[in-house]
């Protein structure tokens, strides 16, 4: 079942989750391929980004302090109230939306890069929420996901109980028809957990919108680290 805005709620209220946690290694690798200027151009929105689900901000800020104009999506109002807070402070360019991404309909053919990072819901609202952020790309824009493996259930390192709501790279290439996916990959990294450090896995997707004007990426990044020290989000 997918959990509820007063279930997140609680957890940014009481738990040590989120907004303390530095940007997930594995996104921002991905995201710093996608500079601002991306889609810049007479015809195209510039440097609009949209993170769907983006808890208490982290990956919001980062891209914000690198010139992103970044919409920050979820229906934690609490988790969205550090995001605004810290923007503020920093004087950041960031508008948060409380919204539930079941029913969130971001604007078409606009944003030059989507991220959703560790939102594990159920596969047919997966489904749609891909399909919207698809299409709410801007020719040339990229989409970002990263979350937990599959192959993560039931090996103590938090994340759904549910093996449908975890990632596998099949899965999410699958749904998402109209990109073309540039990298779709089984990631190993290293987390740090209370028992000590642990292998972790990841699935990592990047997928743009085709246009003859702006050419793929790497379909990877040889230089890249692949394994990573970072906390575990659950
Ligand atoms: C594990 S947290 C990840 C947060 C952020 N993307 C990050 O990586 O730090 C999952 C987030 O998804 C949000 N979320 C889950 N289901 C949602 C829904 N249906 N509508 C809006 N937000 C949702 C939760 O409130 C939570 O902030």
């Amino acid at each position: 079942m997918t959990d509820s805005a007063e279930f997140w709620d609680r957890r940014y209220t009481h738990g040590d989750i989120g907004w303390t946690l530095a940007p997930h290694p594995l996104a921002v690798a991905e995201l710093a391929l996608v500079p601002p200027d991306t889609c810049a151009g007479p015809n195209t929105p510039r440097r609009l980004a949209l993170d769907l689900g983006a808890g208490a901000g982290r990956h919001t800020l980062w891209l914000a302090r690198r010139g992103w104009r970044v919409t920050a999506v979820d229906f934690s109002a609490t988790a969205l109230e550090r995001t605004r807070r810290q923007a503020a402070a920093e004087e950041l360019d960031v508008t948060t939306v409380l919204a539930d991404l079941d029913s969130y309909e971001p604007r078409q053919d606009t944003f030059g890069l989507i991220l959703i990072t560790y939102v594990h819901i159920e596969p047919p609202q997966r489904a749609a929420l891909l399909a919207r952020a698809a299409k709410a790309l801007a020719p040339g824009g990229r989409l970002v996901v990263v979350g937990h493996h599959l192959d993560n259930l039931g090996r103590g390192l938090e994340g759904p109980s549910d093996a449908e709501r975890m990632f596998t790279p099949e899965r999410l290439s699958a749904e998402l028809p109209d990109l073309r996916v540039e990298r779709a990959e089984r990631v190993v990294h290293t987390v740090t957990t209370a028992s000590g450090e642990r292998e972790s896995y990841a699935t990592v997707i990047r997928a743009g919108r085709a246009t003859g004007d702006h050419p793929s990426l790497p379909p990877s990044e040889a230089g890249l680290p692949r394994h990573e020290t970072h906390q575990e989000i659950p």
